[in-house]
């Protein structure tokens, strides 16, 4: 079979792409695929004969972050307009290569958020991942919510609040969250990932800020209550039968304020897989993970990041990662090799419930 990896893309979440995409391009069985990658510049220019390394190095001034790690079959910065093949019409249209099923490597939107999963469809070609409706609604926060909240499931306090309401009368919102919310409190893009333009904030002046910051990536913010929780998370793996793994915990350092992007990537936090909890808890976190993926019309592959409130013992879904982090050193893929599918049968495994 012939797969198209994708990488890169138009989100915030552009380097955490090429990382995870370095990582499959690496590892899938080369005796069994053939890879075609196909990279998406951060204007959304789609380009063949590309590596996530050339993509990385198109951008020669950014810091990148997360940097690509491992030996780089080509580091030297490249022109993007002149190196790769810009694809042109729709954008597959003109890959002379035959591609079976497509693998978006792409977090956030215009990768996780049912839009390239639209394409897909029209165009015929099988994805790894959820399809349109289950990416868009888990790619939106505040919808996510509501649906966790119409089955039962337990989420913390949130609030979402629009751009344009905050721009009209900034001092009301403020206002109405201060009411609402205790200090400290969390304030996020409704639609992102990796905690890019999240802040936890403590004061009304770095409320304001955060919600400064939150609008700049996206036209809708949640304010969510902060409590004082372990993070845990559980991956589900299939299309109807579906198998979820151990449960997995972050150790986030002391000098970490949250699980921010820093603590993701920059100096990745310490996994501690299975998690030490309770088989009871362990049992609740898989069959809450199961409900969830079931009502968010998921297939495929799934993360499910919960809190586990310290003092209490109960859990919340914070969140659901249609397209986690790959690198094989990632949640995702950990989780599965501690349940018993090492990384590359996991590869191929994806695939295989791509066509089936
Ligand atoms: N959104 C990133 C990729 C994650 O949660 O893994
Ligand atoms: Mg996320």
């Amino acid at each position: 079979l012939s797969i198209g990896i994708l990488f890169g893309g138009r989100s915030s979440e552009h380097e955490a792409s090429l990382a995870s995409a370095a990582s499959v391009l690496k590892h899938l069985k080369r005796e069994k695929f053939d890879l075609v990658p196909i990279g998406i510049t951060q204007t959304g220019q789609w380009m063949t004969q590309t590596t996530p390394y050339e993509l990385q190095g198109a951008y020669p001034d950014q810091i990148h972050h997360p940097p690509l790690q491992g030996q780089s079959p080509n580091t030297q910065v490249v022109d993007i307009s002149t190196h790769g093949l810009p694809i042109m019409q729709h954008p597959l249209s003109s890959v002379t290569q035959k591609i079976d099923v497509i693998f978006p490597l792409l977090h956030g939107t215009y990768g996780e958020d049912g839009k390239l999963q639209g394409l897909l469809e029209m165009i015929g070609i099988p994805y790894v991942g959820c399809g349109v409706l289950g990416g868009a609604i888990s790619m939106d926060k505040e919808k996510t919510k509501q649906i966790l909240q119409s089955i039962g499931l337990p989420v913390v306090d949130y609030k979402a609040y629009r751009r344009a309401e905050l721009e009209r009368n900034p001092e009301a919102i403020l206002d109405d969250i201060e009411e609402r919310f205790d200090y400290p409190c969390f304030v996020k893009p409704a639609n992102g990932g990796s905690s890019i333009g999240v802040s936890k904030v403590r004061s009304r002046e770095e409320l304001r800020k955060a919600a400064h910051l939150a609008t700049f990536y996206d036209h809708k913010i949640l304010v969510e209550k902060a409590i004082n929780c372990r993070e845990v998370e559980c991956a589900i793996l299939g299309n109807e039968d579906l198998q979820a793994s151990v449960v997995g915990e972050v150790i986030i350092r002391d000098e970490c304020d949250f699980y921010d992007y820093h603590a993701k990537y920059i100096e990745p936090s310490t996994k501690i897989i299975p998690a030490q909890i309770s088989d009871n808890l362990t049992y609740e976190i898989q069959q809450q993970s199961i409900k969830a993926f079931r009502a968010l019309d998921l297939t495929s592959l799934a993360r499910f990041d919960f809190f586990l409130e310290k003092e209490t013992q109960n859990i919340y879904i914070n969140e659901v990662n249609t397209l986690p982090s790959f690198t094989e050193d990632c949640m995702y893929p950990k989780l599965c090799e501690a349940s018993g599918l090492a990384y590359p049968d996991l590869l191929e495994r994806l695939i295989e419930l791509a066509v089936e």
